[in-house]
């Protein structure tokens, strides 16, 4: 069967981008992005294309030539289920906040809603595709509610995981290493196969069964993480011995056996699905009783909250051991550049530490709007809101952020930092001016030179 209509459920960081790029693609197929979040979609359908909720470079350009021809927002669910014969779910996963497995295992009530959703709305056969992240197994406990809907629609479920890094995703969906589609039926395989053949070449489609595709997407990310967590933990030894960290991963990246690419210390990753996969991946051993295999992984965790912390107390202790009082300049909050998501942000945590210590703070970053920073300061719950808002001031201009500064973090590697005036900066700051380098972003002899207390990582 030729797919000529999908739904999405899901219109955020995975489901936006990836259909816009599938439906630019297949002019032929119609696609339908539906979410229960009316603002969300409200959004997506701006006819002001900077006001779209998510910020990815090359995002808008795709959005404008497909919106409204063969690509839709809708809040209306079961219309778009209704009569699409494919139905992605896109929707987020995130660690579980309350009972049984509380702080490690995926929260699945979002993905339990959206197959009951379709099971209830379901009149002809269709093929589900799991686009979001999950537990391996997931697609039985959904083939188990989509099959005991009561009628006799046939459902095939497909696992389709999605490898998008956010700031790249346009480029990332366009050129993907690979696609992965596990599945049972090849009908439906070859269904999906179809669509991303009208882009991606034939040998990076891979086929695969619905586990090995599961698992594989949490083994990416584990993967990913522990390559950062293990050169950071070699920033430390850096710092003790005089080795330099930027020297030590392009020694060992050049080796082809490990590879150059994310070995970039930095103050810790963050982003919302490092953290949350791997406590996935820790608790799925622990409940197959794999204690050995679940300790390993969570190391990769640790490394990283080891990593925030050491550098906020780093910052403190160079500070004459206190910051109560002082003002802190924050360069950026979004979790990397050329993004405006701030989940898991190494800058939410470094923030709240420096505000424990009665620091004041000053952020400046290019995507992320000051309600976002007072939100993700106020969802820790460390302090009121008031005591939030006393001590963060969030400003539009970069130079309003740094006058009479004590110091600089800089927290996330936007390119325009380095394109500063830093001359002038050193000018405006207290002395002596110190940066704290979260980055390793700006050219050390060159900070020093203008007369800055320059701290990087692992240098
Ligand atoms: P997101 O929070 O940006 O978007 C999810 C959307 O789903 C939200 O807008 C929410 O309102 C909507 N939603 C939730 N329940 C719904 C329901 N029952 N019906 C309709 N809409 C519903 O999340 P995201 O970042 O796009 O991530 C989605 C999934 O993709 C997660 O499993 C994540 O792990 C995975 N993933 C994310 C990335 C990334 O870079 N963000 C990359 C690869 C995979
Ligand atoms: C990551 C993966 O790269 C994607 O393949 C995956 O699809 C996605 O997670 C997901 O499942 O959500 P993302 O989190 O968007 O993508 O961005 P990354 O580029 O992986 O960066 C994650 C964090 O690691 C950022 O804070 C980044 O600054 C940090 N990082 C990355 C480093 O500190 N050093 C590096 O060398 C690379």
């Amino acid at each position: 069967m030729s797919i000529k209509n999908i739904c999405c459920i899901g219109a955020g960081y995975v489901g936006g981008p990836t259909m816009a790029v599938i439906a630019k693609n297949n002019p032929h197929i119609n696609i339908t992005i539906v979410d229960i979040n009316a603002d969300r979609i409200a959004a997506w359908n701006d006819s002001d294309l900077s006001k779209l909720p998510i910020f990815e470079p090359g995002l808008s350009e795709i959005v404008k030539a497909t919106r409204n021809k063969n690509l839709f927002f809708s809040t209306d669910i079961n219309t778009a289920i209704d009569k699409s014969e494919m139905i992605f779910i896109s929707v987020n996963t995130p660690t579980k906040t309350y009972g049984k497995g509380k702080g490690m295992a995926a929260d699945l009530k979002y993905i339990e809603l959206c197959a009951r959703n379709i099971a209830e709305i379901a009149k002809t056969d269709k093929i589900v595709v799991e686009k979001s992240t999950l537990p391996v197994r997931t697609a039985e406990a959904i083939k188990s509610i989509l099959d005991n809907s009561g009628s006799d629609v046939k459902f095939d479920i497909l696992s389709n995981p999605e490898f998008l890094a956010e700031g790249t995703a346009i480029e990332d969906l366009l050129n993907p290493d690979r696609v992965l589609i596990g599945g049972e039926s090849d009908y439906a395989i070859e269904s999906l196969a179809s669509i991303y053949a009208s882009w991606v070449p034939e040998d990076k489609i891979l086929r695969t069964n619905v586990w090995s595709s599961e698992l594989s997407k949490l083994t990416a990310n584990a993967f990913l993480a522990q390559r950062i967590s293990s050169i950071n933990s070699i920033s430390e030894i850096c710092e003790h011995t005089e080795a330099n960290v930027n020297e030590v991963a392009k020694a060992i990246g050049m080796d082809s056996r490990i590879g150059s690419k994310f070995l970039k210390a930095s103050v810790g990753f963050g982003g919302s699905c490092f953290q949350k996969d791997i406590l996935n991946l820790v608790y799925i051993a622990k409940s197959y009783n794999l204690n050995e295999v679940a300790d390993y992984w969570e190391q990769v965790i640790i490394m990283n909250d080891h990593q925030k912390r050491r550098f906020s107390d780093r910052l403190i202790k160079t500070l004459y051991n206190t910051v109560s009082g002082k003002k802190i300049s924050m360069l950026g909050w979004s979790f990397k550049k050329d993004t405006n998501d701030t989940r898991e942000s190494a800058a939410i945590y470094v923030a709240d530490h420096l505000l424990s210590e009665q620091a004041k703070i000053s952020v400046y970053d290019p995507k992320v709007s000051s309600r976002k920073i007072q939100t993700d300061l106020n969802y820790l719950g460390t302090r009121t809101e008031e005591e939030n808002k006393e001590g963060v001031e969030c400003v539009d201009s970069p130079y309003d952020a740094l006058v009479d500064a004590h110091a600089i973090a800089i927290m996330t590697e936007w390119d325009e930092f380095k394109t500063y005036d830093w001359e002038t900066i050193y000018t405006k700051m207290k002395k002596p001016a110190f940066i704290f380098d979260g980055r390793n972003l700006l050219d050390k002899s060159e900070m020093i030179k203008i007369g800055f207390e320059y701290y990087s990582i692992g240098q």
